[in-house]
């Protein structure tokens, strides 16, 4: 009965793991999808992380029954507090829902089917370019999907003008998808002064912020930094729709750990709010998976744990800026013409290295460095021993 099915296409950058295991060469290396990777280039499990878990499983107490459908309390109650900090009004005033979802993908999801549902806009804003998820996340609960300019390709940074123009002309209460920090893919992001003219050009438009959090302490190293867009938005005491994911700044990805926040302008909205939050997700999963969150949530409730966290944290933080001026020098020390400063000031995993599409293919067919066609690299894949072959590759890309 399937017959007539094509072929679809790989996923863009997951897609990207699949060409990579492929290939049997041994000097092979995956800057595609963001993942963290040591300097050996192994996956890390954080020590903190194993350390939660041992305490579980030492914990005859804890069981392996259903969550609630918005999942485990403690654990939503200290998410929205580390994005929001735990004086925020929202917080103190209860006018906020959190739901445990599944990573950062599933909490736009349950986000995008809520405001499918319950929204009357049914119109969300992207910055261009942006992570490719998005546009189907959205699109596939029902939202028409447009864009708004970000990233200036003739400067390597923010066209400001641009956006403010595209958001002051959005329809009235459009969807304004925001990266909270970090800006997948390009690592461009605003000023805190910026950030305040954008809140503004949302307020003033009666638009929805709905920010997109995957990078919370990757950015700078600093949880509270990297918080300070959201921050800004939600004390004006407006609306505002956060998904927060837990895959990368605990390195805890394929347990996909995220939280869904929706902040309102009463506690009597909120509660409601949540009531018809639970009846988007019992039908799409029931309720979330109880191990990751658990690790979470007793890594921001134990004061020990969480200042190892802290720690292990901005290693992985530093270890990134480390690479990005290796990666610089190395294209300095070889002569690559252009200007490659961009690759010192973008922020957070990623290198949005201004290579086209057919340089990409080059550097992947001739030097197995597999990345994204949009010329992303994953910084966090890179290590001192990987750097000269990527600029190697790079040199040879824009010199051939
Ligand atoms: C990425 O952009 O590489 C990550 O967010 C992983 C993903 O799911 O695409």
């Amino acid at each position: 009965v399937f017959d007539h099915l094509e072929q679809a296409p790989e996923d863009p950058i997951l897609g990207i793991t699949v060409a990579y295991n492929k290939d049997p060469h041994p000097g092979k290396v995956n800057l595609g999808v963001g993942a963290y990777r040591t300097e050996e280039g192994k996956p890390l499990i954080l020590n903190v992380v194993r350390r939660a878990e041992e305490r579980l499983l030492a914990d005859r107490s804890k069981n392996k029954e259903y969550l609630p459908i918005t999942g485990l309390a403690d654990f939503n109650k200290r998410s929205a507090m580390l994005i929001l900090g735990s004086d925020s009004p929202a917080v103190v005033e209860k006018r906020l829902v959190t739901a445990q979802c599944l990573s950062g993908t599933g909490s736009l999801r349950v986000g995008a089917e809520f405001l499918a549902r319950h929204y009357g806009v049914k119109l969300v804003f992207l910055p261009t370019p942006t992570w490719g998820n998005h546009f189907k996340v959205f699109m596939n609960a029902g939202l028409a999907v447009k864009t708004y300019r970000y990233y200036d390709n003739k400067t390597r940074g923010l066209d400001y003008e641009g956006m403010l123009e595209d958001i002051g002309a959005a329809p009235s209460g459009s969807v304004i998808l925001l990266h909270a920090c970090a800006h997948n893919p390009t690592g461009v992001d605003p000023t805190p002064q910026q950030w305040e003219g954008i809140r503004q050009a949302i307020r003033n438009r009666g638009h929805l912020p709905f920010f997109d959090s995957a990078y919370q302490g990757f950015a700078s190293g600093s949880l509270d930094k990297d918080a300070l867009a959201v921050r800004t938005f939600v004390a004006d005491g407006g609306e505002c729709f956060i998904a927060q994911s837990f895959a990368k700044n605990m390195g805890l990805y394929g347990e996909r750990v995220g939280a869904l926040s929706i902040v309102s302008k009463s506690s009597g909205v909120a509660t409601r709010v949540e009531s018809q939050l639970k009846l988007v997700i019992r039908p799409m999963y029931s309720n979330p998976p109880i191990h990751g969150a658990s690790i979470v949530a007793l890594v921001l409730g134990d004061g020990d744990l969480f200042s190892e966290w802290t720690v292990e944290l901005k290693g992985m933080a530093d270890r990134i800026i480390s690479m990005r001026h290796k990666l610089y020098d190395a294209l300095r020390a070889r002569g690559t013409p252009g200007d490659w400063t961009h690759i010192l000031k973008q922020i957070g995993m990623f290198s949005f290295t201004g290579l086209n599409k057919e340089q990409v293919q080059f550097m992947t067919r001739e030097y197995r460095i597999y990345m994204t066609l949009d010329g992303r690299i994953s910084m966090a894949g890179l290590s001192l021993k990987t750097v000269p072959l990527l600029a190697d590759a790079i040199h040879a890309a824009v010199t051939g």
